[in-house]
């Protein structure tokens, strides 16, 4: 192999016939997925012997497996054949990072029943906010020409447990419904089965009117309802185990349900009816905002909740991380929980617009682990956004968990190497969300690296650091979306375009004036604390309670106010900025020692993306602090790196 990172985190090492003749891989069934198993574990496993079997009764491990080693014999066991592939894999990752296979008692029950990624890829094969290159698929080429890299995706995916993926933009162009496309879709469809993984679409609302030529895209009306169960039943056709619809609708322009006065459970309802038959779910987006007086972070919530109990059961609403966009760091969205008779998902984002595209090593397993993890109290504490939609708080017939790909056409996949551990760590989360960050980083960097210990342990501290660091240097304390305008590369909190869209304009979201900096969200202001359950609404409304990582999300707060650590805002602030540059030049000697340790092609790949995160980060802070000082007034502390 010439090293390129196109191995991702499968490096394993075919076995030779010595060590394959030592044991033997025996399965009592023949499906293609099994076949699958038993070919992994023959070519690369070099423990004991392996048993594989279904047992239809285990059916509480759903995709889950056990496996037991005893007496010099494993025994896997599932109650559908892809866990007996989980399994195989896990043990696989276990061989690869040095565990003990003798003695094993594992049973791993998959925390959500669908585990997908997004790609927000186009039809001309360029990929919206995608930073590795031109899309996977192939549309000029499919159904015809098969490219290798569709199955080594498949089984990198199998590999940590995903099971779904939804091929196209949700800015969706409605040609994707076309039989054209229906049938490149089918030849996607057929390699990704044997891993388990079953296929979506975003659908674009309108294309009753669009391809069908219907005067209207009326959910209400017979017509484009016949249209849409004409429509899935011939998708249905070819690909029998399409899982259904993705939806973006109104939102951005995009059109919906409310073009005709209805809403979004109207929308949602009509294409979970077409699909019902099938087994099929929509997944209908909240990430819904217009521009009007009412604070952004307020939208998806006031829109949503009063439709709770309207949809389908097929129907999951699939809601961002946080209540504005994916930024380095926002409290969760407070429409979590806040449905008890409609099923959630959460949506992440996985390739990094807001985080540095794919030059900036930005380990995102912290953020996924702090919306899981955070209590939204909607059942008492202890609901964290994970068991709001896990299913265990209220019951739901389908749990799911969706997240942005980074994924592109790049040899390595992912354009930077270590953006490979955020594909690697949301598809591992999406299985167990109980893992930890640094578990998680530590399994990665054995697979994709080495083992040893003098390369592992410093690794895995850069990663876990990684991402507060780009917090700092960004936007730290809760500031949030100062981005250049459209591309989000790169600081403009000065951006201002005459008769933009004002929630499209930094200053809407800092705030900066010559009394202070940030937002203020409280019960004098836009009172979005009023949408989180006690005791978060308390907490976050008083200045001195509210966590001061969210305090300029919630506040509006004097440059002098005083900090836990004694500093004023603003010394605190450019303390941040500072101190995310510091800890990134820090990576940068981290890394350069790791030579030995690392192939050239990828220690210098890395080692140049770093010279420009740190560049940036230079850049980011220069740019805010000079800006913001034009309304503090006061002068960037003498301990501090001046601005260049
Ligand atoms: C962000 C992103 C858009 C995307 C949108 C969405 O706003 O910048 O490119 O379409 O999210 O999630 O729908």
């Amino acid at each position: 192999y010439a090293e390129d990172g196109s191995r991702l985190w499968l490096r394993y090492t075919a076995v030779d016939d010595h060590t394959a003749r030592q044991r033997t891989i025996n399965l009592q069934h023949s499906d293609a997925i099994t076949q699958l198993a038993k070919k992994e574990l023959d070519s690369y496993w070099r423990g004991p012997s392996v048993s594989m079997h279904v047992d239809r009764k285990a059916a509480h491990l759903k995709e889950g497996y056990q496996i037991k080693a005893e007496k010099g014999r494993i025994e896997i066991c599932a109650a559908a054949p892809v866990g007996l592939l989980y399994g195989a894999y896990h043990l696989l990752r276990l061989q690869h990072t040095g565990a003990d296979v003798h003695s094993l008692n594992v049973e791993e029950i998959p925390s959500y029943d669908i585990r997908m990624l997004n790609h927000w890829d186009n039809l001309d094969r360029t990929v919206e906010r995608g930073y590795a290159g031109y899309s996977l698929w192939r549309w000029n080429e499919l159904p015809g020409k098969l490219s290798p890299r569709y199955e080594q995706y498949a089984r990198a995916n199998a590999s940590i447990g995903i099971n779904a993926t939804v091929l196209n933009n949700v800015n969706a162009s409605p040609e994707i419904l076309t039989l054209d496309y229906i049938l490149k879709v089918k030849a996607l469809a057929d390699i990704f089965r044997k891993y388990g993984i079953r296929v979506y679409l975003s659908a674009n609302f309108s294309s009753p009117k669009v391809l069908g030529g219907l005067v209207d895209a009326d959910p209400m009306r017979k017509e484009v309802k016949d249209w849409w169960k004409n429509k899935v039943n011939e998708i249905y056709r070819h690909i029998p185990d399409f899982g259904g619809f993705l939806v973006k609708a109104n939102s951005e322009g995009q059109p919906g349900p409310q073009d005709y006065g209805r809403t979004h459970a109207d929308g949602a309802n009509m294409l979970a009816d077409a699909l019902r038959p099938h087994g099929g779910t929509v997944m209908w987006r909240a990430f819904v905002y217009n521009p009007t007086q009412e604070d952004r972070a307020k939208q998806a919530f006031q829109e949503f909740v009063p439709l709770d109990g309207d949809f389908r059961d097929n129907v999951i609403i699939q809601i961002k991380n946080g209540p504005i966009d994916f930024q380095p760091r926002e409290p969760f969205t407070p429409l979590f929980g806040a449905m008890r008779r409609t099923p959630q998902m959460v949506e992440f984002q996985i390739t990094q617009e807001y985080l540095g595209f794919s030059n900036h090593l930005v380990y995102l397993a912290p953020l996924f682990k702090e919306t899981l993890d955070a209590d939204t109290y909607c059942s008492g504490a202890g609901s964290t956004v994970a068991r709001v939609t896990d299913g265990s708080i209220w019951r739901q017939k389908k749990t799911a968990i969706a997240a942005v790909a980074n994924i592109g056409e790049d040899r390595n996949w992912t354009g930077h190497d270590f953006a490979q551990a955020n594909w690697y760590a949301y598809g591992r989360l999406a299985w167990n969300h109980q893992l930890s960050a640094s578990a998680i980083a530590e399994e990665w960097i054995m697979q994709t690296f080495t083992d040893s210990s003098g390369f592992v342990k410093p690794v895995r501290q850069m990663m876990m650091d990684s991402r507060e660091a780009a917090v700092n240097y960004m936007m730290p304390l809760g500031l949030h979306h100062i981005f250049a305008f459209n591309h989000h590369y790169g600081p403009e909190p000065w951006g201002d375009i005459q008769g933009g869209r004002p929630d499209w304009m930094p200053w809407y979201y800092h705030n900066a004036d010559t009394a202070g900096i940030g937002f203020d969200r409280t019960t004098n202001g836009s009172n979005a604390v009023s949408q989180y359950n006690e005791p978060l609404r308390s907490v976050f409304n008083d200045r001195q309670t509210c966590p001061e990582n969210l305090l300029l999300w919630f506040h509006h707060v004097p440059w002098d106010h005083q900090m836990k650590n004694g500093r004023t805002l603003w010394a605190e602030l450019c303390n941040r900025y500072d101190l995310g540059v510091q800890t990134v030049r820090e990576f940068q000697k981290v890394w350069d020692r790791l030579e030995p340790f690392v192939d050239k092609s990828r220690f210098e790949h890395v080692q140049s993306k770093l010279k420009i995160q740190t560049k940036d980060a230079v850049w980011w802070r220069d740019a805010c602090l000079l800006y913001f000082q034009t309304f503090s007034q006061l002068p960037i502390p003498y301990e501090l790196e001046r601005p260049i």
